[in-house]
Parts: structure tokens; C-alpha cells; sequence
């Protein structure tokens, strides 16, 4: 074989530059989960490493929580160690206030409040017992959802994975498109898939069918949202299982993730409304399952997720990502390698 030529296995490449985020390049626009909206009572605010630099979230005495930079626009004094007045948020340091639009609105020494006293705000949203924040200054899409169902439908808990990953969010969520590990790693039997391919500027929609190692049989109705969320739907034997992992790009470059599961709600009273805040805690505290009527089928789905995450840990949280030598059956992941390279991006931080 000459130098030229290809193995007949491998695909033309087009492009395999490095996948890069970062000051001057811009950060992938996606909603980004900030924190648990149990996390924020009203009067709260919570400080998080995002992106390359940090966010406040804040609950007004209003209950609406907003996302914003960390920092103050006079000389920098971190405002998550600041306090909530009213709806707005005072600077530890000489007390500027900010409203939730991020414009100062009192000085109290007396100055003249300067135009440019401002606070770089993000478009927030929250669901899923989350608060979000888009990295854009408006939304080019939705806070991401699941297929076939709304929010108020589903039975759901959500928890932080504690460890984080010290990859960003799109290598995590490569995995919903690498068919090699779903054979390999999670030991899953394809019987058909990927199928029903769906794609739009912001969203990959696909299906799979396959058996776990146990001898489940499972039919799979995928979504990625943005490059930072996976969703699906598994319609297994004993019915179908919601779960979710979304994941926050944080300072150097790694993720912090959130993980859901859940179920649909029974048809009965219940259908429709949102989550109780027992309900949102299903996932943290093994004790707080045996208080739920539903504890076992969220058990099973919360289990049932936790597994695809316990197999994929030790490749997350040692991968040295590269797009290297690639292989026909790699012709799915190198799709969502192509979206993720052209995939929109915006750098508010660094623009405040
Ligand atoms: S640094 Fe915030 S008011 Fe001075
Ligand atoms: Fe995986």
C-alpha cells in the first residue's frame, strides 16, 4: 500500500482539526445547568466556576432566579459572597446594587451611577430542577427537553455528579454517538441502530434497539441538544425510563455534570403536575426513595442510568480526546465530531 492510499475501513477524513473552546475562540452556545434550583432559595446566591471564568445565580424575594458574571463592574469584588436585597443583587465591597438586568442602580456614597456600570447577564430559564444559563445574549433554542414527553409528565430526580469529568461536555456526550463502545464497553447487542436520523443546526435526534448484557431488550429514542446535553427515552419491558446527563463547562476545561431519571407519571391525579421537592430529592438519598409511592420504578430508572456512567467513568476521567485513526464503524460518531466542530459559539465573559 502506498503512503496515499487508505485502509479500505477508513473513511475519508475531511477534518480532524482539534475541537477547541476558550478565550478568543468562544465557548460552544448551549443552555448550561449553574446549580439546583434547590440550591437557590429566595434571598440566595450561589458562585460557580463557567466557562473560563464564574457565574453568580441569584433568587430574588420575586422567586426568579438570574445568571450573571461573578464580578463587579467597579473593581471586581466577587458578588457571590455579596447579598440579595429585595430583587437585586448588593456588592460586598462598596455596596453597589444590581437589578436582574444587570444594571447598577444605587451607589451610596452618591455618584452619579455610570452607563457602563453594568453586569454581563444571561438568558435564564429553569427547568428540570435546574437553573440555566444560554451562552448567548438571546436563546437560539429551547432549554433542552426529552422526546415524546413534557417535564410535567415525568417522575424525576436529578443530582450533581460529584466527581465532574476533566473533559468538556461534548466528550461526554460523544458517547449517545459512538457505536464502538456501545458493543465494546457497555456490552449492549445492537439489533438496529442508528435509525430515524434527525438533525437541525441545534439538535441530533436518533434510534436504537439493543439488548443490555442482562438480556434486556431496549428500544432507544435519543436526543442531543446543543453539544452539553444528552436525553432519551428507553422503552424497556417493564416501560419506559426518561434520563438525562447535561453537562457545564467549568474553568480549565473539564464538566460538571448533572444526571436525571425518572419515569412517566401514572395516568391519575397526579399526571401533569410538576415535581414535589421530595420528588426532586428522589435521586440524592437512597431513604428518601422509601417515602415515594413510586419509589421502585425510580429506583429501576435511576439505576438503570447510573450504570451507562459507571461504565463509561474510567474513560471519562482519563481520556486524552483526539480525533486519531478512525474506522468504518466510527461513521456515526465522526457525524456528531462534525456537528460539535461547526456547532455556533459566543464568549460573553470576556466581552464584559
Ligand atoms: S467592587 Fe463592587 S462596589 Fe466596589
Ligand atoms: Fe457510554
Amino acid at each position: 500500500m502506498t503512503a496515499l492510499m487508505r485502509p479500505a475501513t477508513e473513511p475519508a477524513v475531511r477534518d480532524s482539526r482539534p475541537i477547541l473552546e476558550g478565550p478568543g475562540i468562544g465557548y460552544h452556545q448551549n443552555w448550561y445547568a449553574v446549580c439546583l434550583s434547590r440550591e437557590l432559595k429566595p434571598g440566595k446566591i450561589v458562585g460557580r466556576g463557567f466557562l473560563d471564568g464564574k457565574v453568580i445565580a441569584f433568587r430574588g424575594k420575586n422567586g426568579k432566579a438570574q445568571v450573571m458574571s461573578a464580578y463587579c463592574s467597579h473593581i471586581g469584588a466577587d458578588l457571590s459572597i455579596g447579598d440579595v436585597i429585595g430583587d437585586e443583587v448588593r456588592c460586598p465591597f462598596h455596596h453597589w446594587q444590581y437589578n436582574q438586568e444587570g444594571v447598577c442602580t444605587h451607589i451610596p456614597v452618591g455618584c452619579k451611577i455610570p452607563d457602563r456600570a453594568r453586569i454581563q447577564t444571561f438568558p435564564t430559564a429553569e427547568k428540570w430542577g435546574m437553573v440555566w444559563a444560554f451562552n448567548g445574549e438571546k436563546p437560539l433554542f429551547d432549554v433542552p427537553g426529552v422526546r415524546g414527553y413534557e417535564e410535567s409528565d415525568l417522575l424525576y430526580g436529578v443530582k450533581v455528579h460529584e466527581a465532574g469529568f476533566p473533559v468538556p461536555p461534548w466528550v461526554m456526550v460523544c458517547n449517545s454517538h459512538d457505536y464502538q463502545h456501545l458493543h465494546t464497553l457497555h456490552e449492549l447487542g445492537i439489533i438496529e441502530g442508528p435509525i430515524n436520523m434527525n438533525s437541525s443546526d441545534y439538535v441530533l435526534e436518533h434510534d436504537v434497539h439493543y439488548t443490555t448484557r442482562d438480556g434486556l431488550k431496549v428500544e432507544n429514542w435519543n436526543r442531543v441538544t446543543g453539544t452539553n446535553t444528552f436525553s432519551a427515552i428507553s422503552r424497556t419491558p417493564s416501560g419506559p425510563i426518561f434520563g438525562m446527563f447535561t453537562g457545564t463547562r467549568i474553568p480549565g476545561g473539564g464538566t460538571r455534570a448533572y444526571l436525571l431519571a425518572g419515569v412517566p407519571r401514572k395516568e391519575g391525579k397526579n399526571k401533569g403536575r410538576p415535581p414535589t421537592r421530595t420528588e426532586q430529592f428522589a435521586l440524592v438519598s437512597g431513604t428518601m426513595m422509601s417515602f415515594l409511592k413510586d419509589a421502585p420504578r425510580l429506583l429501576r430508572a435511576a439505576k438503570f442510568m447510573q450504570a451507562f456512567l459507571d461504565d463509561d467513568e474510567g474513560v471519562l476521567q482519563t481520556i486524552q480526546f483526539r480525533q486519531g485513526v478512525m474506522v468504518e464503524a466510527d461513521k456515526t460518531l465522526l457525524g456528531f465530531l462534525k456537528y460539535v466542530r461547526e456547532y455556533p459559539k459566543a464568549d460573553l465573559l470576556s466581552a464584559a
